[in-house]
């Protein structure tokens, strides 16, 4: 590590991967985050949150999820379930969630239904075998679209989205705009921080021609 200029430079091949994760999870923030629900092959409802998540692609749609494996090297249950039904739903998180999204984060056994201890509702997914959460504000239904194995210990799944499910107060179905405050997104900080989303303002962004001839309307843009 230097510090050179008011910057400390890291080489990651220097770093841990302990000491990575804690460089990335502090600064690449917020992470939206992917409250995800799968079931077993035998019918075990599973959910848990990842904020190695984001979308990928509009089309074809695609999300993608990190999923460290345990410390054994043996797969989370999410991981194990998206590999076994090739499906899996991506609920968003609001703040009225917040609690039971965490309760969710608990390592419990595979057998445990996190849905009931958490004390959500499951509704049957349409066009997945995994259902959703009827709490949740928003549900994208995906397929499994590709599994990348990173290292024994990570891998990134891709899934496309069939369906979603928006609560009717948040989108126009007429323009497909959705309204953030009523959304009420939370993100993942560092540690186990994290943030809301209704600190919000617009930043148009400018043509190639009001950057390239800055007038004084252009440059005033930003500070609105
Ligand atoms: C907000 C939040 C975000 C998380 N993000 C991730 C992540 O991106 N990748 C990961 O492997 N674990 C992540 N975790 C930890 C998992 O949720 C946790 O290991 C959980 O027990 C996994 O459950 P499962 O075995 O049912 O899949 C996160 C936890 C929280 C609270």
């Amino acid at each position: 590590m230097t510090l050179h200029n008011g910057y400390h430079a890291f080489d990651f091949s220097d770093l841990t991967a302990r000491e990575a994760y804690k460089v990335m999870i502090g600064t690449i923030v917020p992470r939206p985050i992917a409250w995800v629900t799968t079931i077993s092959p035998d019918g075990v409802v599973n959910a848990a949150p990842y904020s190695f998540f984001n979308c990928l692609s509009a089309d074809p749609p695609i999300l993608a999820l990190g999923v460290e494996n345990k410390p054994d090297r043996s797969f989370k249950d999410t991981a194990y379930n998206i590999r076994m039904t090739e499906c899996f739903t991506v609920n968003i998180v609001d703040r009225a969630n917040v609690q039971a999204m965490s309760v969710t984060a608990a390592g419990v056994a595979p057998e445990v239904d996190e849905l009931k201890i958490a004390g959500l509702t499951a509704a049957p997914g349409d066009r997945v075998a995994c259902p959703r959460i009827a709490e949740a504000p928003v549900a994208f239904e995906c397929e499994r679209y590709l599994g990348i194995n990173i290292s024994s210990a990570r891998e990134i799944i891709l899934g496309r989205i069939v369906r979603a499910h928006i609560r009717e107060d948040i989108i126009d179905p007429a323009t497909f705009y959705s309204d953030h405050e009523k959304l009420d997104a939370l993100g993942r900080m560092g540690g186990n921080g994290y943030a809301g989303t209704l600190d919000y303002f617009d930043l148009p962004t400018p043509t190639a021609e009001e950057v390239l001839k800055p007038t004084r309307a252009s440059l005033t843009l930003g500070n609105s």
